[in-house]
């Protein structure tokens, strides 16, 4: 995934959001004290995709973009999530407790908010990124989304790699460790170290790395009480097999003799 592809894929949800909201909007025409079952389904959708949507926004695209332009139109955008985020809250609340009125009124004023604010993306946001968005930001971009997707988002809005090269493994399940360690090293640029928290010797949460990452890491492991820190260096993109490993087969031979 290239990093334009990354303000692409940013942008092709929002445009899967639009038959959605539109949807919503003509369910709310439906005559009727009784809301359709239908509705609840699309705000259900609604409600478990939209937030990651502004997350990535808020967290990876906004404050890459805020280099490039004025804080002024990104603050609107920021607002419109906070009151989408509220007006989905409302409706999900007044579903649960079968009050049609209020799912009506939140709806109808959820649909108009969504409906200009995608406008406002479509015309304004995307094509200001597509085209100040540098070849460093991009990639930028696609590291942001990727550490997103990997372990979720960051308390600090992510502004450089720095605030976002640390991970801390002692809440996770030791079973699931491996896979995240190895998602969020993924998500690292060539060149950057990963801090890394943990309990226990790490040498049980080096074993699977080192098999998936040979040769594209450095470890060095400090104890600190009962913890431990890691910083990981990434070398390389992908793992590199080890010369010593791989015997030509020019000089490949059978070891019995
Ligand atoms: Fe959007
Ligand atoms: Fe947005």
């Amino acid at each position: 995934m290239t990093a334009r592809d990354t303000v692409h894929r940013i942008e092709s949800e929002d445009l899967e959001f639009g038959p959605l909201v539109e949807e919503l909007g003509s369910l709310l025409r439906e005559p009727g004290d009784v809301f359709p079952e239908r509705l609840r389904e699309v705000v259900r959708l609604l409600e478990r995709d939209l937030p990651l949507h502004f997350d990535l926004e808020e967290k990876a695209l906004f404050p890459i973009l805020l280099r490039r332009i004025p804080k002024g139109p990104i603050d609107i955008l920021r607002q419109d999530h906070a009151t989408a985020r509220s007006l989905l809250a409302t409706i999900a609340g007044a579903v649960r407790t079968a009050d049609p009125a209020r799912v009506r009124y939140a709806s109808g004023a959820l649909v108009s908010l969504l409906r200009k604010h995608m406008e406002a993306e479509h015309r304004v946001l995307f094509p200001t990124a597509f085209r100040m968005l540098t070849p460093g930001d991009r990639r930028e971009l696609e590291r942001a989304v990727r550490w997103i997707e990997a372990v979720g988002v960051p308390q600090a809005p992510i502004a450089g790699e720095p605030q976002w090269g640390r991970l801390d493994l002692r809440e996770i399940p030791a079973w699931e460790r491996p896979a995240v360690l190895s998602r969020v090293f993924r998500a690292l640029s060539v060149g950057s170290t990963l801090a890394v928290r943990t309990h226990g010797e790490p040498s049980l949460l080096r074993a699977p790395f080192e098999l998936e990452w040979t040769g594209a890491f450095e470890w060095i492991a400090r104890p600190s009480g009962e913890e431990w820190t890691v910083d990981i260096r990434k070398l390389a993109d992908e793992p590199r097999t080890r010369e010593s490993e791989v015997l030509p087969l020019a000089t490949a031979r059978c070891l019995c003799c």
